[in-house]
């Protein structure tokens, strides 16, 4: 370091002591504001205090179709972490980046890949049968699992993860239409629980590990440690 670099460090005194002391206030302000919201927030919301207050937000039981016309439900994935993203066949940009992305940890992931489910739930249930989902997800990447439904069902799951789909007019097809939805991926636990989620736009790299991660925690839990 040289010596000129120093010199910055020596305004007057009296600016760099109202200085330290603001730092010091917008400090302990934030430092108070984040107490009032972690010890206020579990009582406002009544959650049992031996939670996490966002576990219970996202997921939860569901009823969908699969690709073979089979109905299944969560209990169906359980004792392996899953992975779960919302979208739909027609989806111009998004919802395909998205599933590269999911193909491309699954194929970092290698022989691991099987100890996790990535699902893809259809939010156009009208135009996405189960048929037609598998095809879709299954040029991504074969360890994908499409599920639809009906629109009841498809509600249903869509709520339980508050998904935001909406049917609106597709402006370059007249009479067609697009669905705008919210494009996050869902890691769930080996019991169904909400772990974290990731945008559709997430590192490959990172979600590999993240899913390697979960996959971890699993086990040790299946083994009782
Ligand atoms: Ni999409």
């Amino acid at each position: 370091m040289s010596k000129t670099s120093d010199t910055k460090s020596a305004p007057p005194a009296g600016a760099s002591r109202r200085t330290l002391l603001l730092a010091l206030l917008v400090g302990l302000a934030a430092g108070v504001m984040t107490a009032v919201l972690v010890f206020a927030l579990p009582d406002q919301t009544g959650a049992p205090k031996t939670e996490t207050t966002g576990k219970a937000l996202v997921g939860g039981p569901f009823s969908l179709v699969d690709a073979t016309g089979k109905r299944v439900t969560e209990k169906d994935f359980a004792g392996k972490p899953m992975l779960v993203y919302f979208g739909f066949t027609n989806c111009p940009d998004v919802c395909p980046a998205g599933l590269q992305v999911i193909a491309a940890a699954l194929d970092r992931l290698g022989d691991k890949a099987g100890g996790v489910t990535p699902v893809f739930i259809t939010v156009d249930p009208e135009r996405d049968t189960p048929e037609l989902l598998g095809k879709y997800v299954a040029s991504f990447h074969k360890g994908i699992v499409g599920l639809s439904g009906s629109p009841e069902d498809i509600a249903g799951v869509t709520k339980a993860y508050r998904v935001y789909a909406k049917k609106v007019p597709d402006e370059t097809q007249p009479g067609q239409y697009n669905v705008d939805h919210s494009s996050f991926m869902y890691l769930m636990d080996a019991k169904g629980e909400f772990v974290k989620h990731f945008p559709h736009s997430v590192d490959a790299a990172k979600l590999a590990d993240d899913l390697a991660a979960a996959m971890q925690t699993s086990g040790a839990t299946a083994t009782g440690l």
